[in-house]
């Protein structure tokens, strides 16, 4: 059944996929209200945001999902038939060395979405709703040489920050088996492009080759990843938001399986190219370091079904997405330096005010 929303409810809308889905999103779909709910943690940031900033139909609020009443509230007021949950703790290494908050904005943070969707959507206030909750592969753990993640494979996280999302990912489940709630589910692989902060691989290679600094390499650099272009990721979850069919689970992916050691090799490569130094000066710059604790060994995603079902596949080739990715960051130095700085928190007080 093909759905139409009127009133969407992104949550981590200031965060990398969040902002890109929006961006996105409203050129595509006008007239469609969109609130983003953000905490604005250190991964949030507001500029990511400029080019809807000013649409009459878009209005940010500062807010915690973990928080029911806001959460209540906002779905109520804004009529809201549409969640998409994208807020959350993302990064593996942090989820190593601080699992707490990732259980509390993963697990909890879900549930309170969920329940307060759950009442919302009871209540009848709208014809119509859905509830998108955007996952990871990483829920399915990891893969030898061979094979795919499918919808079908067992979940085996890994990591506090896969534990987590595969929590929520139960959760949902639980809600649709249990309340009979509309849900669906989306399972995404690594995703690279603009706004991406530079605490994840690509970006930190890029950010990092800029300045001279060191590209650390986990292990022995054969860990292998699917990357999909964030934009594609975006047009996924738009095409899953309307045309998913209620309880389901989609895998995406990008097809573009790499050893993380030719990513960065790739990488050093095309900015030597971009920035004029001596081919191979990058390469220089390559550090092995110790390996992350429970380091997955290999991702791939079997996307097949959102093609068969939905018709999506990815647009991005990887050669043209991550040359355009990188002449991003060239162009948007001051966007790098904001974030690792913190500056960019003051954009909220200029845009905002400090009580919004
Ligand atoms: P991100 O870390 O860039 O952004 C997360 C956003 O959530 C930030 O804007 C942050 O301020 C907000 N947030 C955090 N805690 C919050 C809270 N308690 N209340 C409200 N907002 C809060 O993350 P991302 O890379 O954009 O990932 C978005 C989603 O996609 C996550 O659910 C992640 O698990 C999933 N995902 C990411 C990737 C990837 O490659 N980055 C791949 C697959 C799935
Ligand atoms: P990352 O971008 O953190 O995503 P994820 O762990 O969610 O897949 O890391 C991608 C891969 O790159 C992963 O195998 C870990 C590795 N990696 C490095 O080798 N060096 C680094 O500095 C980082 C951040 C990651």
């Amino acid at each position: 059944m093909h759905f139409t929303p009127k009133s969407v409810m992104v949550t981590g809308g200031a965060g990398f996929i969040g902002s890109n889905f929006i961006n996105c999103f409203m050129p595509l779909n006008p007239g469609c209200r969109v609130i983003n709910l953000d905490a604005l943690t250190y991964a949030g940031n507001l500029e990511n945001l400029r080019s809807v900033d000013h649409n009459p139909d878009y209005r940010f609020i500062k807010g915690d999902i973990c928080d029911a009443a806001l959460v209540a509230k906002l779905l109520a007021d804004e009529k809201v038939d549409a969640v998409v949950h994208f807020a959350a703790e993302s990064h593996v290494d942090r989820s190593i060395s601080g699992p707490e908050i990732f259980v509390k904005t993963n697990v909890l943070g879900t549930q309170v979405l969920l329940e307060e969707s759950r009442k919302h959507w009871q209540s009848g206030a709208v014809a119509d709703f859905r509830y998108l909750q955007i996952s990871t592969d990483e829920v399915y753990g990891s893969l030898g040489e061979t094979g795919y993640f499918t919808e079908e494979t067992p979940l085996a996280p890994n990591s506090p920050y896969s534990a987590s999302k595969t929590g929520a990912d139960l959760l949902v489940r639980a809600y649709h088996e249990t309340y009979g709630m509309p849900t669906l589910n989306t399972r995404c692989s690594n995703n690279y492009g603009p706004f991406h902060f530079p605490e994840k691989l690509i970006p930190l290679l890029i950010s990092n080759i800029i300045n001279r600094k060191a590209l650390p390499v986990y292990g022995d650099g054969l860990n292998v990843r699917d990357w999909l272009h964030v934009r594609d990721h975006a047009i996924a979850v738009e095409t899953v938001l309307k045309g998913g069919k209620s309880g389901g689970v989609y895998n995406i992916g990008g097809n573009n399986e790499w050893k993380n050691i030719d990513i960065v090799h790739l990488v050093c490569d095309l900015m030597d190219e971009s920035l004029g130094r001596k081919k191979g000066e990058s390469r220089g710059l390559i550090a092995f370091v110790k390996d992350r604790p429970g380091h997955d060994r290999r991702y791939a995603i079997d996307a097949a079904k959102l093609k068969r079902d939905l018709g999506w596949e990815p647009s991005y080739t990887f050669e043209s997405g991550i040359r355009e990715t990188i002449d991003w960051y060239l162009a948007n130095q001051e966007w790098v330096a904001h974030v690792t700085s913190g500056e960019y928190q003051q954009y909220y007080e200029t845009q905002y005010g400090e009580s919004k």
